[in-house]
């Protein structure tokens, strides 16, 4: 085959959080504007982009591993293109050509929309992007994930510097999008069948455009789109306030869910990793949630093995876990990202260490997982059909309004449709009901 035919499809693989979902949903719409085709399989496809995330070192070992894979269909296919883009493709820039030289593109986060103009030879652009220029941020359109879901990143970037965290050197400086922009987003959106939204940003609680807040965006979007269900993440505890909460519980729109990052529980350990809140802060926090909320979906992130991380220290961590009873949470032990602050202290805690305070963590929350879940038999959830069950094709798979998954019996339900289903069983992962019929 010739090295000169045209590259005509495309198949994008996405790695990492929801944000980079949004940017490949995007990247995906532009190309296909520009009248390339998407493919199902990777081998067929004559561009391979792989959108990456830098947030932990596995996450970029994976990228070198799938790059060899791809490797192998560019040798019998020396037409295709490699296009690596986000994350790691910010962090790396030129290193990443010089380490993998088949890669033919590295444009970092917020140069991958201009992959289409790379691979045109348009003037102005080059094989390696990464500069960061956001100053148009409003131009990138946003695009729905699916025929009934959507992102909308309300802001791009993070000002946290949280000591272990590459974020903030791989996304910039935190923009936030145009209040007027993100409810037009919206309603485009509904136009076209949409009926859940999920906005997204490294902290929705430091949005800001003009006077326009956190909680106000969110009125605003709940209010103006006519929108059915609508959800947010990233919070962080510096910021979110009691009036976030308050709109919460005025607006059904808003699905009873907050992904709330603890990252641990001693206090010593939150000023390391530069949380800026005490673990009083948090708790309080939790408690107005509670109180606030009679049904909310609490979520978390956690690192264990901090640099200087005590044992005691963690079992802090396991303390607040215990008391705050999460429905789910992401946990990791602390992986070294070069450049950050957190990368010149000492790693002192062993890697053994390590991993046995992840298993004990995670032991203890798929516990508490499973308790919370039997809370949910009996109850009616609203839930939002997504399709089959991955595992038992005679199965459908629905959201909750609390964004847990539900599988219950039916057939043919059109994806996007929201029904009524009562829980009959649970795991510590998953939800099984029925569909109540209306009477
Ligand atoms: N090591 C381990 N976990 C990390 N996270 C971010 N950076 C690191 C790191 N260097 C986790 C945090 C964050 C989530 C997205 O990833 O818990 O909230
Ligand atoms: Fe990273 Fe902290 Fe910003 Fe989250 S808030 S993206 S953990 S720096």
């Amino acid at each position: 085959m010739s090295k000169n035919k045209k590259v005509e499809t495309f198949h994008i693989s996405t790695y990492g959080c929801q944000m980079n979902i949004a940017d490949s949903s995007t990247l995906a719409s532009s190309l296909i504007t520009r009248g390339y085709r998407r493919v199902k399989d990777e081998k067929d496809a004559d561009l391979i982009v792989l959108n990456t995330c830098s947030v932990r070192e596995k996450a970029e070992n994976r990228i070198y591993g799938r790059l060899g894979e791809i490797f192998k269909y560019k040798r019998e296919k020396p037409h295709m293109k490699i296009a690596v883009v986000g994350c790691m493709a910010q962090r790396l820039g030129d290193e990443l050509i010089k380490k993998v030289p088949h890669v033919d593109f590295v444009l970092g986060t917020d140069r991958l929309f201009e992959l289409p103009d790379a691979l045109e030879g348009i003037e102005g652009t080059s094989s390696v992007m990464t500069a960061f220029g956001h100053e148009n941020i409003d131009m990138i359109a946003p695009v729905k994930d699916s025929d009934y879901s959507g992102f909308v990143t309300i802001s791009r970037g993070c000002d946290n510097y949280c000591t272990y965290c590459i974020v903030p050197y791989v996304r910039g400086k935190e923009v936030s999008h145009s209040a007027d922009y993100i409810v037009d987003a919206v309603k485009k959106m509904v136009d076209e069948g949409v009926v859940e939204a999920t906005l997204l940003g490294q902290n929705v609680n430091s949005y800001k455009y003009e006077d326009t807040d956190f909680p106000k965006l969110l009125t605003r979007v709940a209010k103006e789109t006519g929108i059915k269900r609508l959800r947010f993440m990233t919070s962080h505890p510096k910021d979110l306030s009691k009036r976030l909460v308050d709109v919460m519980a005025d607006d059904p729109t808003i699905m009873p869910h907050i992904h709330l990052p603890v990252q641990a529980g001693n206090n010593r350990v939150l000023e390391k990793m530069g949380r800026i809140y005490t673990i009083e802060h948090y708790m309080k926090i939790i408690e107005y949630i509670k109180k606030t909320l009679p049904y909310v979906i609490l979520t978390t992130d956690i690192i264990v093995g901090y640099p200087t991380e005590t044992e005691s220290e963690y079992e802090e961590t396991l303390k607040v876990v215990s008391e705050v009873r999460y429905d789910s949470a992401f946990m990791f032990r602390y992986s070294v990202r070069p450049g950050t602050v957190a990368a010149k202290f000492d790693d002192d805690v062993p890697e053994a260490d390590k991993i046995r305070r992840l298993q004990k963590l995670i032991k203890l929350q798929q516990g508490i997982s499973y308790e919370q879940n039997q809370q949910e038999l009996n109850q009616i959830r609203f839930s939002l059909v997504e399709g089959y069950s991955k595992r038992d094709k005679n199965k459908m798979r629905a959201r909750t309004d609390g964004n847990k998954t539900v599988i219950f019996e039916a057939h043919g339900l059109k994806n996007g449709t929201i029904v009524p289903i009562r829980i009959k069983a649970a795991d510590a992962f998953t939800l099984h009901g029925e569909v109540v019929e209306p009477n």
